[in-house]
């Protein structure tokens, strides 16, 4: 077998997606809505074991981090405050041969002539800046006094509830506040799958401590998340933590890295850890004119706290994870001759079916029964699939493509016809070693939650 190429890798890997049912072109039966992206019944419940264990090991696995759930329509003075209005923009530019709009760091540069990466024509507008933010109106008055904009990012509605949590939550500095939600942005050109989108979700921690732990929070959550995507089954030398240098970085952060990973189409950003200072707070302090102050009981100062953030994408780790997991090798076929397998080799924690049952004979009522039984054992502790339908080569074949870790067959040895001593027994098959071992029914819970956990 060939190794594809790194663009024929990614046309594999969107047809996969489409065909397993992880993710669709949104409203793609009247011609798709670019941008946007729809999650099948698989995509979702990856997507949904990424957001949980984020959850788990940023919230509920700390002392000194809660979370909140903002909504998603903005009043537009918070988005004043923060910057946005003025200032959240790409700069753009018309191709007047081809009518695209472009980022500018699309075009393309030929000995020093910019030139449209769609036709090559070099008749361009001048660059302007485009506002890259939803704008909506709430209720029946379409004017000025009804803006409000779709959040840009999770965070600002952290700042905002900052005081009410401090209050609630009665956590001492340095803490944090979590979110998980929606974010959009009207991106001019939005490409590679769902990688730059125009709807789109992020986990967000905003972390806020003293002016003198800042740049030492930096350095302790930059390691803390590079961790975070090693436990997720992405290796550490796929993973680069670039430190953004100052021309590039915001004016009011003293330290940002950016955590990329390398996607079949480049090294590309998945997430930013950055350090921004008091900023926010002080922003949103100084225009609703409410405090939000720290009051230290042991120095009783009261002063403004500065805040680290980590900021995931949960669409482009996703991707990544699929991205990946995604493989083409060789395994036996019915007679043990060796055939091509595509196979998603998803870390366990992250894969959507945890486990596919199968009776060696669907119309042996016997086997059926039993498997039955051992979806019923399986289910309470994790997703499972049944399948009894095709030669069970081909049934391992649908669950490799779909990257389910585990696969349980019954057999003739489970109904202890052969030899006593192995009833009530099953086969456990692993998906990347595809060895097999032989385990008592009673144990398969335990065995697969330590496997998968
Ligand atoms: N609160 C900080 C913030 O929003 P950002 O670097 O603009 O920072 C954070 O976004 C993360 O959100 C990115 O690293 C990326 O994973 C994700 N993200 C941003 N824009 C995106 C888009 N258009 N499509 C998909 N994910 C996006």
């Amino acid at each position: 077998m060939t190794t594809p190429t790194d663009s024929q890798r990614m046309e594999k890997i969107v047809s996969l997606c489409k065909r397993r049912g992880f993710i669709f072109q949104s409203s793609e039966i009247y011609g798709g809505l670019n941008g946007a992206w729809d999650y099948g019944p698989l995509g979702v419940e990856l997507k949904r074991n990424l957001k949980n264990y984020w959850w788990r090991v940023m919230v509920h696995e700390r002392d000194d981090v809660v979370g909140m759930d903002g909504a998603i329509l903005t009043h537009p003075e918070v988005l004043r405050a923060s910057g946005h209005v003025e200032g959240f923009s790409d700069p753009m530019i018309d191709c007047r041969s081809c009518k695209a709009h472009l980022r500018i760091d699309q075009l393309i540069d030929k000995k020093g002539v910019k030139q449209c990466p769609n036709c090559g024509g070099k008749d361009l507008t001048e660059a302007r800046q485009f506002n890259l933010m939803f704008e909506t109106h709430l209720g029946a008055a379409a004017d000025e006094s009804s803006i409000a904009y779709l959040r840009p990012e999770t965070a600002q509605s952290i700042f905002v509830q900052f005081k009410n949590i401090l209050e609630v939550s009665r956590k001492k500095l340095p803490f944090g506040i979590a979110q998980i939600g929606k974010a959009f942005r009207n991106e001019i050109n939005p490409r590679n799958f769902t990688f730059r989108s125009r709807e789109f979700e992020q986990m967000e921690l905003e972390y806020f401590c003293r002016a003198e732990e800042g740049m030492q929070l930096l350095d302790y959550w930059l390691k803390e998340r590079l961790k975070f995507y090693e436990n997720i089954g992405i290796p550490r030398e796929k993973l680069h933590a670039r430190e953004v240098p100052d021309d590039e970085r915001a004016f009011y952060s003293k330290g940002t890295y950016d955590i990329e990973y390398d996607f079949p189409f480049g090294r590309q950003e998945l997430e930013g850890v950055a350090y921004r200072t008091d900023y926010d707070l002080s922003q949103h302090q100084k225009a609703s004119g409410k405090s939000l102050e720290y009051f230290d009981e042991e120095t009783k100062q009261r002063f403004v706290p500065h805040v680290v953030e980590p900021s995931a994408g949960v669409d482009r780790t996703v991707l990544a994870l699929i991205c990946e997991a995604y493989a083409e090798d060789q395994a036996p076929d019915e007679k043990g001759k060796m055939e091509a397998r595509v196979v998603l080799r998803f870390h366990p924690r992250m894969a959507p079916i945890k486990c596919g049952v199968f009776p060696l004979l669907k119309n042996n009522e016997q086997l059926v029964a039993k498997a039955k039984e051992i979806v019923d054992l399986l289910r309470p502790h994790m997703t499972v699939f049944y399948d009894g339908s095709g030669a069970i080569g081909r049934r391992y074949r649908r669950q490799d493509e779909i990257g389910t870790p585990f696969g349980v067959t019954i057999d003739f040895e489970t109904l202890g016809e052969k030899d006593a001593s192995l009833r009530d027994t099953v086969t456990l098959r692993d998906r990347d070693s595809m060895k097999q071992e032989r385990v008592a029914i009673k144990d398969l819970p335990s065995i697969l939650r330590d496997r998968i956990a």
